[in-house]
């Protein structure tokens, strides 16, 4: 599939089998995470992929909009510094990275909101990092058990323009 294809066939999946996904597959997906743009190159992040099963599920009782992450064969987790004044910028670019080379592999996955949410500290320290990081963003995936219903999009004329609004 060619890039563009790749992103315009990208649907949220919330339902997952449990088939392990081998980690050298988890491992390219954090390695394409890690090469996303940051301003001034800063690369402020942790980047991780949570594949414990009892780590998982405490995340899915932990987020109550995405208790599917139980049930996920990985989760990933964006975390960045919060002193640095373009770390919601960088952490929302590395995770749309990892959706789509989820979506390269094969696997399904769902942005899952971290910032502003109340549980950002819970899941930092659940996952050993250190303070001054903040949760951006969880991605849950695995090899889809459903297919993606894509949702509807406003049309394109709406939502976008060359040169200037008409
Ligand atoms: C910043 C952000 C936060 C999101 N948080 C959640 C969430 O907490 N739970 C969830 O199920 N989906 C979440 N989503 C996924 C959206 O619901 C989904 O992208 C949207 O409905 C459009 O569907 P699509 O991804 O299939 O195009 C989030 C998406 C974004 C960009």
């Amino acid at each position: 599939m060619d890039a563009t294809a790749l992103f315009k066939s990208r649907s949220s999946v919330r339902k997952y089998k449990p088939q392990v996904i081998a980690d050298k597959i988890i491992d390219d997906i954090l390695d394409c995470a890690r090469l996303a743009p940051t301003a001034r190159n800063v690369q402020p992040w942790l980047i991780g992929a949570v594949t414990d099963k009892s780590l998982l599920k405490k995340l899915g009782s932990m987020v109550e909009t995405g208790p599917f992450i139980a049930n996920a064969a990985v989760c990933f987790a964006v975390f960045t510094q919060k002193n640095e004044k373009y770390y919601l910028e960088d952490g929302c670019a590395a995770t749309l990275s990892i959706i789509l080379a989820c979506q390269a592999h094969g696997l399904g996955s769902c942005w899952v909101a971290g910032d502003k949410k109340s549980y950002i500290e819970d899941a930092r320290k659940l996952l050993n990092v250190p303070e001054g990081y903040t949760l951006v963003a969880l991605v849950p995936a695995g090899y889809p058990a459903e297919a993606a219903a894509p949702h509807p999009k406003k049309p394109k004329e709406e939502v976008t323009f060359k040169d200037r609004k008409i």
